[in-house]
């Protein structure tokens, strides 16, 4: 069975200053020892990517933008593009983070052209689906993450491959800054329906290597739990990725 590495990635959304996100770095970086069993990623504001990049200069941290546009370049003020991104230092961007469509109001055929974009350039995209209660209460879970995949990851299924480096992200939007977390059976059922999903648009073989992480009131206190879930990879952290030392045992998560 092919084995994943676990991935924990740090949202730090539109938080900290310049300052205060050098500083994390730094003490992340110096706080995750040997990480070579887990990979790491954090997810600065936009403004403060290129220091970040400097100060995780040294270590195996992996830069991820929140957000991007799907163009190359142009006349589209107040956006940034996947390229610029790259010119920062990343390696990965977050995309279709539930804050982006039910705040800014986008669509997964949007996602859709940012997903296809950044996979052009070489950038990793971390792709996040999700329910909201509302959704879920109506048991329309299953629909709505599938009408998300199918739509956010059309592109895949026009090429008839999806690129095993692809991340992807279940959060449900009722565990999201909420400090309710799916409990780890409610998350390993969604995580195995999304892998089921990709077994059936794609192949076993994608299937097997594609990281899903979990993301949604992600503490060090549940982390563990969450993580001997078969289909859980890794988690999508907000609030605890923004303190030093709980991000720090959350990657350390198997030392607990
Ligand atoms: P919290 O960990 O604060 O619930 O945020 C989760 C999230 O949205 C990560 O992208």
């Amino acid at each position: 069975m092919f084995e994943r590495t676990p991935m924990i990635a740090g949202n730090w959304k539109m938080n900290l200053s310049l300052d205060e996100a050098v500083a994390l770095a730094q003490t992340i970086g110096s706080g995750i020892g040997d990480t070579s069993k887990v990979e790491v990623l954090v997810a600065p504001p936009f403004t403060h990517l290129a220091a970040v990049r400097g100060a995780i200069d040294e270590s195996r941290i992996f830069l991820a933008a929140q957000n991007m546009h799907w163009e190359m370049s142009g006349a589209y003020t107040g956006e940034i593009s996947g390229r610029m991104l790259q010119q920062s230092g990343c390696t990965h961007v977050i995309l279709g983070h539930s804050e982006r469509r039910t705040l800014f109001g986008e669509t997964s055929e949007v996602v859709n052209l940012k997903v296809k974009a950044a996979s052009f350039l070489g950038l990793i995209p971390i792709v996040c689906v999700g329910e909201t209660l509302e959704e879920r209460e109506a048991e329309r879970t299953f629909d709505v993450i599938k009408e998300q995949l199918d739509l956010s990851l059309d592109n895949f299924k026009a090429d008839q491959m999806m690129p095993t480096t692809t991340i992807l992200a279940y959060e449900p939007v009722w565990a999201i800054g909420t400090g309710k977390t799916a409990s780890p059976e409610q998350a390993e059922e969604v995580h195995q329906f999304i892998r089921q999903w990709i077994e059936n648009t794609f192949n076993t073989g994608t299937a097997s290597q594609v990281r899903i992480l979990y993301g949604g009131s992600v503490k060090p206190d549940n982390v563990k739990t969450l993580m001997t879930e078969p289909d859980i990879d890794g988690a999508l952290v907000g609030g605890a990725s923004l303190k030093g030392d709980s991000f720090v045992s959350l990657v350390r998560y198997r030392e607990a």
